[in-house]
């Protein structure tokens, strides 16, 4: 290729930014792509290159800053011309009242204020200072006067505009000479999680919530750090508002939209303190559904005039309050640890606790996760310590409270050997699980049973847990094949169970039997194997023999699967007793259907994303999800502009709401059966 020369690069420069920039704020601040993720990351992949050979040409606006640039030696000052005050707090209803009382009280007057209603974020205040339309400055909150001089950091937040852009259908909206705005910094719940997950491996301490993270995320002297965790950015607010053209929030939020900045689509306004309350109970009940952490709720006078009539105490302004939820943690004693035996062997201490209410739910048990999870948090028996439940999570132990040790705790033992089947437990190097690897042992029996015909197995209909546990225990059942062996007779006169109930769920086992091979392999409960994978070998390998024959090397052909898998998978097929399950499995009736796949003939909804939510009535989800899959759709769970299907099952809740609201497709059953059946 011919050398370019400088006034042309920086012309395709200037283009590449211009196109990555837009691109960037439809994906991540809108969350509306343009173009696929590839494209983005062509674009991107020039543009890094570009500036290499033209490094005098990069600018400070452009998105190759996002990936970090050089570590800093220390966190300078940055001072806030005008301070970055605290919030005050309500507790319940009346304390509320209250604080409408004040304002009224303050201003003389009994009229209503308009309110906006906020998320509250978990996460950390930052200012971001823009001049001419630039992105000059990001500072922390410090101690509100002073914060620290966190801009290379700030700028890897991709939701962070590097320059304000005005939107093309309000060309009007001039871009401020200068624009001091704040927001707050915060880690979404999955890479939260994801970023614990690493650290466990790493052996580094875990960080206790998503605030500390993203506190410890922003806080890294290398910027790169900063890059490579998932952290997002919702405005809040200016820091002067006479300086802008906007006389209240709601058109603030609109102006700051704008420009180009994520503005959180949860935001309401309130005409009265009903409705504030209102939204309290509903931002409450869906909090646990939502991508990130809130802990409350804002509630801020929306109109300008008003704020500034009412002035800040010292700490904070008189116009808005905070409205915290009811706490998810918790103290109580724990009593005992249990070790349970899971599917694969897998150890898993559970603390056993006094009982105690949190969120006006009673919990017992809390998961410790590993040996190295209980060493880390140093958490003895006897202990009071701090626990934590959110939403469906399983209640978790976030440390123990020290202080009120008294000098009778005990450490916890660990075993040595299964606790059910009394063969020793080995631990490989560098991971943090034990496991029995007695195949036979029957609390892993168990759990494979369990696992082969629940939801994410063969998804027998009526077959929980506890026919499992009951058929285990009177041994109708050993060992997989046996559930295809199961007769009517032998079933009916077992405690609890009659004629009818035997012959529903052997209905359903027959029902069961004609699996694709995704959801086979998926059933099998192989480690590292879960559904996705499935799918991929499924797209891969035609047959079960074809997979069955396959190498190690094979399995690592296949695009997505990785050196744990394939040597899992290796492994498994490669036990006697395994491929005599399967055969058998095959002798007694069992099909597998193999569907033809990969071409669009046979894909009608290829490119169509699909998610479901409420209650189907004529199929479970799974069923409903591999229908879609069969098609060459997707099925996702967390709700986007992308998501091309809402399917409405009965009972359908928020999530109904948010997606009429996006203007997404919305179908009921019927109408989605109508499209996989057309399809
Ligand atoms: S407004 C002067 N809005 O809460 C008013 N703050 O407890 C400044 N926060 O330091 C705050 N979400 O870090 C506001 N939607 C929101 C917020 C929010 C989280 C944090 C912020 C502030 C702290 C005060």
């Amino acid at each position: 290729m011919k050398a370019m020369n400088a006034q042309d690069a920086e012309k395709l420069l200037n283009d590449l930014r211009a196109q990555i920039t837009r691109h960037a704020h439809q994906y991540y601040v809108l969350d509306d792509p343009l173009i696929s993720d590839g494209e983005y990351d062509q674009l991107f992949r020039e543009l890094l290159d570009l500036e290499e050979q033209f490094p005098d040409l990069v600018t400070p606006d452009s998105p190759s800053l996002r990936v970090g640039g050089e570590p800093l030696a220390a966190f300078a000052e940055a001072e806030h011309a005008v301070p970055m005050l605290s919030l005050d707090n309500v507790f319940n209803a009346q304390e509320l009242k209250d604080f409408e009382e004040k304002i009224q009280r303050y201003l003389q007057a009994t009229t209503q204020p308009t309110y906006l209603a906020e998320p509250k974020l978990d996460g950390l205040a930052v200012e971001l200072i823009y001049e001419n339309g630039l992105l000059v400055q990001g500072s922390t909150r410090g101690n509100g006067l002073v914060g620290e001089n966190i801009t290379a950091q700030l700028r890897t937040v991709q939701s962070i505009p590097l320059r304000l852009i005005a939107q093309e259908e309000q060309e009007d909206v001039a871009i401020p000479e200068k624009l001091v705005v704040r927001g707050e910094v915060f880690l979404p719940r999955k890479g939260f999680l994801q970023l614990n997950e690493q650290r466990a491996e790493q052996g580094k301490a875990l960080f206790a919530n998503p605030r500390n993270a993203a506190a410890g995320s922003l806080r890294q002297l290398d910027p790169k750090v900063t890059a490579s965790r998932p952290l997002r950015f919702y405005v809040y607010g200016v820091g002067d508002t006479e300086a802008i053209p906007c006389a209240d929030l709601k058109e603030l939020f609109s102006w700051l939209g704008h420009l180009g900045f994520p503005v959180n689509p949860l935001i309401t306004f309130c005409s009265s303190l009903t409705e504030v309350e209102a939204r309290y109970q509903h931002l409450q009940a869906i909090r646990h559904e939502l991508e990130y952490e809130i802990d409350g709720m804002v509630i801020k006078v929306a109109d300008f005039a008003l704020q500034q009539r009412l002035g800040n105490t010292t700490r904070a302004p008189r116009w808005a309050t905070a409205w915290k939820f009811p706490a998810i943690q918790a103290t109580t004693i724990m009593t005992g640890v249990d070790f349970q035996v899971g599917r694969t062997g897998a150890i898993t201490p559970v603390a056993i606790l006094e009982p105690v209410a949190v969120e006006g739910v009673i919990v017992r048990r809390a998961t410790l996760h590993n040996q190295d999870e209980i060493e880390r948090k140093g958490l003895m028996i006897g202990d009071t310590v701090l626990i934590q439940r959110a939403g469906d999570v399983i209640p978790e132990i976030v440390k123990p409270i020290t202080e009120q040790r008294n000098g009778e705790e005990q450490p916890i033992p660990f075993p040595s050997q299964c606790p059910v089947c009394t063969s020793p437990l080995q631990r490989l190097a560098g991971e943090a699980v034990t496991r029995c690897i007695n195949l036979r042992c029957p609390a892993q029996q168990l759990q494979r049973m369990i696992y082969f015909v629940g939801k994410a197995g063969l998804d027998i209909d009526g077959f929980g847990k506890r026919n499992v546990e009951q058929l285990m225990e009177v041994g109708l059942i050993r060992e997989i094949p046996d559930i295809f062996r199961l007769r009517k007779e032998e079933l009916a006169v077992l405690d609890g169970w009659g004629e009818k109930s035997a012959e529903k769920l052997l209905l359903a086992i027959d029902k069961a039997k004609h699996p694709t091979l995704s959801r086979f392999i998926g059933a099998l409960g192989i480690r590292y194997v879960g559904e996705m994978t499935s799918d991929l070998l499924t797209r891969h390998f035609s047959s079960l023999d074809a997979l069955l024959a396959a190498e190690k090397e094979d399995l690592l052909a296949v695009e997505g699967i990785g050196e744990q898998a394939a040597m899992s998978l290796t492994e498994y097929f490669a036990n006697s007793e395994n491929r005599k399950m399967i055969q058998t499995l095959l002798e007694l009736g069992l099909t597998i259907e193999t569907a033809v796949q990969g071409n669009t003939e046979n894909n009608p909804l290829e490119g169509a994303i699909f998610l479901f939510t409420g209650t189907l009535t004529q199929m479970s989800r799974n069923e409903a999800k591999q229908l879609v899959k069969d098609r060459g759709g997707r099925v996702v769970s967390g709700l986007s502009k992308k998501v091309t299907h809402l399917v409405a099952g009965e009972k359908a809740g928020s999530k109904l709401k948010k997606a009429q609201e996006m203007g997404v497709t919305v179908v009921d059953e019927q109408e989605f059966l109508e499209i996989v059946e057309r399809e």
